[in-house]
């Protein structure tokens, strides 16, 4: 007797894959079938935003500093299922795994009434996703109209805090920019399409060869800062001095840059090197200073989300902003010079010194004779 094609596939599933998911499910259970996902979330800043030790040291300043419950604010974003299922002890090796596949895909609405998004959560064993054909042998899957725009990334990506200062803005950044407009989500620039399957054709063959990009880079991707800014190098003689023009340009992100935490720098150094003369360096910081009640300039981000009071100023370049800066040095008429410009990302004071710290992505330099 022939078993039917069906039910081979699922007994298949069933039993090389494991039985009922468990509710919240660890990502390994899921990268199981969804394997090509699974690499590209595993080396993502979201799998990583609870283990790395930038975030555990923040963490235990903000309770050290702030008391106990500092830790639910800090969670709600970096572990959410731990907040969900109360396991702020992290005894679950769940609530270790960050923003991982079942919190967003337990993902059933979002609300923006309140002072700060919401995401309305369920989980069961049925999954939420772009798709309104996807049929699984292990949870039910529901198509959901949130994951395929930018609200799904709202509630972590805006976050006003109980100073009333808006730490994170990059949602509303977006929302004024002209991609909101042309409907370029979030996912447009940060989960696009790539090629893999996207579960195991073992457990079913899907006719798409294309899956979303959950790597999701962003400031840590050389290309994508790279792709957001592009500039050009002018000079000019002046009697004895030499003048350099750098425009700089928002050309590639759907938002400011930078955007996110206010300890994020942009910043651009020119230099000139008069043979033989002088060298001079100048630079521009593109940045937003947040201060604390008392006006005092915040240095560590678990401050600025709990204790940022107030904005001192805001030069970020926003999306499709274009400037212009201009430096002049004294340089005598005979003499060759290098001139040079160098775009470095900056991380955070307490990224420390290195690549995690400060990157420089973009330089270009000329001999002006
Ligand atoms: C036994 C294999 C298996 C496991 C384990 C599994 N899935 Fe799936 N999943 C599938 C299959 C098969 C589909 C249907 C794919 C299709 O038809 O395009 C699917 C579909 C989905 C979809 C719908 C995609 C869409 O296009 O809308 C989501 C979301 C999803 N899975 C998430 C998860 C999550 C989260 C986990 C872990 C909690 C998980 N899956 C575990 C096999 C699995
Ligand atoms: C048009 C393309 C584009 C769109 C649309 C876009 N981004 Fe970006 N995003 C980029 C690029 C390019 C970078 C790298 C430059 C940078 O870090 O500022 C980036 C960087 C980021 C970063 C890193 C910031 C940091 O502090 O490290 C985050 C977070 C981010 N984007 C979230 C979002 C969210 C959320 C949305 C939707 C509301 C969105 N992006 C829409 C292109 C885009
Ligand atoms: C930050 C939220 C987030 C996390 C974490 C996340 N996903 Fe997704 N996932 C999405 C969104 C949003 C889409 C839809 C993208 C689109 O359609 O533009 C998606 C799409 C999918 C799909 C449909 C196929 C595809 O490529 O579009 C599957 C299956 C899926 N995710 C499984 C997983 C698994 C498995 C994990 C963990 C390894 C995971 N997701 C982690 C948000 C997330
Ligand atoms: C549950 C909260 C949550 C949701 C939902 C979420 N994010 Fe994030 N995201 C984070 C946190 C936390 C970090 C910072 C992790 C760290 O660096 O410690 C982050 C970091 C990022 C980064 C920066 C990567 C880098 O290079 O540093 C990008 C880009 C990003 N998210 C895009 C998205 C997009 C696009 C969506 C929607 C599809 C989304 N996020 C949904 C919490 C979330
Ligand atoms: C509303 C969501 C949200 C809350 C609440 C939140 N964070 Fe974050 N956190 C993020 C996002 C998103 C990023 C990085 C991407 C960006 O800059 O937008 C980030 C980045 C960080 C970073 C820098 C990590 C890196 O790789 O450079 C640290 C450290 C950090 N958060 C600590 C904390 C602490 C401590 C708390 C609690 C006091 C907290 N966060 C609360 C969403 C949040």
């Amino acid at each position: 007797m022939s078993v039917p094609g069906f039910l081979l596939f699922v007994l298949l599933s069933f039993s090389v894959f494991g039985g009922e998911l468990q509710t919240p499910s660890a990502a390994p259970a899921c990268g199981d079938c969804h394997r090509a996902i699974y690499d590209g979330w595993k080396n993502s800043a979201h799998a990583t935003s609870m283990e790395s030790w930038l975030f555990q040291d923040a963490l235990k300043l903000a309770e050290a500093e702030f008391g106990s419950q500092a830790r639910k604010v800090c969670l709600d974003c970096h572990s959410p299922i731990a907040v969900y299922v109360d396991d702020l002890g992290l005894v679950r090796k769940v609530s270790w795994e960050g923003v991982t596949c079942d919190y967003c895909h337990s993902i059933r609405e979002v609300s923006t009434t309140a002072m700060n998004p919401r995401a309305r959560v369920e989980f069961t064993q049925v999954k939420s996703g772009p798709s309104r054909n996807a049929a699984s042998p292990v949870h039910g899957t529901v198509f959901s109209p949130v994951h395929t725009t930018s609200l799904a990334c709202i509630s972590c990506h805006e976050f006003r805090n109980a100073q009333g200062l808006s730490v994170l803005t990059t949602y509303t950044e977006w929302k004024n920019s002209r991609y909101a407009k042309e409907e370029q989500s979030c996912q447009t620039c940060h989960m696009y399409t790539i090629r893999g399957n996207v579960v195991d054709p073992r457990v079913k063959r899907t006719e798409s060869k294309e899956i979303n990009l959950h790597q999701m880079p962003g400031s840590h991707s050389i290309d994508q800062l790279n792709r957001a800014i592009k500039a050009s190098l002018y000079t000019e003689r002046e009697g004895d001095r030499l003048k350099i023009t750098v425009k700089v340009k928002n050309a590639g992100a759907g938002h400011h840059v930078p955007t996110g935490s206010p300890l994020r720098q942009l910043i651009l150094e020119v230099r000139a090197e008069p043979y033989g003369g002088v060298q001079y360096s100048e630079e521009r910081i593109y940045s937003r200073i947040v201060a604390d009640q008392n006006g005092t300039p915040i240095q560590h981000e678990h401050f600025a989300f709990l204790k940022g009071a107030k904005v001192l100023s805001d030069t970020r370049l926003a999306a499709d902003e274009v400037r212009a800066e201009t430096f002049s040095f004294k340089v005598p008429r005979a003499r060759q010079v290098r001139v040079e410009a160098n775009f470095y990302y900056y991380y955070s004071p307490v990224a420390g010194t290195g690549a995690r710290g400060k990157t420089k992505f973009l330089s270009f330099s000329r001999l002006v004779p």
